[in-house]
């Protein structure tokens, strides 16, 4: 195989990642995450997150090196993520990518964080089919993509208006007494009736479709989980954790993918892509499996390694965007943490 061969940086969460690719040839995926650090305060604490970056990012890219064997000097360029993400922690990333680039002379690429997670996808599965779709769920974001070439020409169809999918796992979870991060834990609690408890989907309404016929909340779906545990701890009734799982659950998963195959049909996609953490969820990777099934549409899954944070993803997007003779980023770029696709 050939292509340019790229090192990645990734920091825009709570996930230190170093990869090294060779156009789509997987060369080192090397991750480091604070994750345990912040089990105590049932979220990523920025603060928390940048300091972790700045510690294991040294080390983090020595294993890639070692891994790879790799010489820093022999590569053709470096991308780092530019956003969106937390702020102080996508300023790591960006700080180590600027150092190397200047001390090795090499050129600088600031990609997206969401392309990113799209790009990985080539190193599993080849050549994207276009247009295709990405469903992007994890703590940190949940959105619908087109994508039409994956360095020049990605649209975002919709997002969440207030929480990520994650985010609403890890709340629930929490109100359930699960630890964090919750979303595996209701996975494996969500035993009970999925139809034991009508939860609202959320922006479904058809007064909502127009507007935000892409757009996701979850907000409104966490609130009504509280509000129902609430009420039978009040009343002294035990709560059927199983079943509040299970219903909570399908209520994502079945908001999720509807909306994920209505895209392919609105845009003419005949593959779905998923990606984030949200996409090891057991529930989704079946209903989506069906759904896209019945409707003729290729789901592309890459494995778990490779949907949650890594720097391979930033890595092998760098060698999409040099290969498509993209300009290489200004060594004065700064993060966006909420920069467009
Ligand atoms: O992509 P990721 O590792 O990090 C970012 O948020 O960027 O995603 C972590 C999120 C957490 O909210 C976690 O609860 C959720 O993904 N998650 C899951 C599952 N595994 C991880 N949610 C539902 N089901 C799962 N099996
Ligand atoms: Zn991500």
């Amino acid at each position: 195989m050939s292509g340019p061969l790229v090192l990645g940086i990734e920091s825009s969460c709570d996930e230190t990642g170093i990869g090294i690719v060779r156009g789509t040839e997987l060369l080192a995926n090397e991750v480091a995450s604070s994750v345990e650090q912040h089990v105590r305060f049932g979220g990523v604490v920025p603060e928390v997150a940048s300091r972790a970056h700045l510690e294991a990012m040294v080390p983090t890219l020595r294993r890639a090196c070692a891994t790879a064997d790799v010489d820093l000097t022999e590569i053709d360029g470096i991308a780092v993520t530019a956003g969106p993400g937390l702020m102080g922690a996508l300023v790591v990333g960006l700080a180590a990518a600027k150092a190397l680039a200047v001390a090795l002379d090499k050129p600088l690429y600031g990609v997206n964080h969401l392309a990113g997670h799209v790009a990985v996808d080539l190193l599993e599965h080849g050549p994207l089919p276009t247009p295709c779709v990405a469903l992007l769920v994890s703590g940190g974001h949940t959105s619908l993509l087109e994508v039409d070439d994956i360095a020049t020409s990605i649209t975002e169809l919709g997002a969440t208006i207030d929480d990520a999918a994650g985010e609403a796992y890890d709340k629930v979870a929490r109100l359930l007494g699960l630890p964090y991060p919750g979303g595996p834990h209701i996975d494996r609690a969500a035993t009970g009736d999925p139809a034991a408890i009508a939860f609202p989907r959320g922006l479904t309404a058809p007064k909502d479709l127009v507007k935000h016929r892409f757009d996701f909340s979850f907000s409104g779906l966490k609130t009504a989980v509280a509000r129902w545990v609430e009420t039978r701890e009040r009343d002294g009734e035990a709560i059927p954790v199983a079943d509040v799982a299970a219903s909570f659950q399908e209520a994502v998963c079945d908001v999720l993918t509807g909306k994920a195959i209505d895209a392919c049909r609105a845009t003419g996609a005949e593959s779905l892509l998923i990606g984030g953490g949200v996409a090891a969820n057991g529930r989704l990777r079946t209903l989506l499996a069906e759904r896209a099934s019945a409707a003729g549409i290729a789901l592309r899954t890459p494995r778990p390694g490779l949907c949650t944070d890594n720097g391979a993803m930033i890595a092998v997007l760098g060698a999409e965007v040099i290969e498509a003779g993209g300009a290489p980023s200004a060594l004065d770029i700064g993060a966006d943490p909420s920069l467009p696709v």
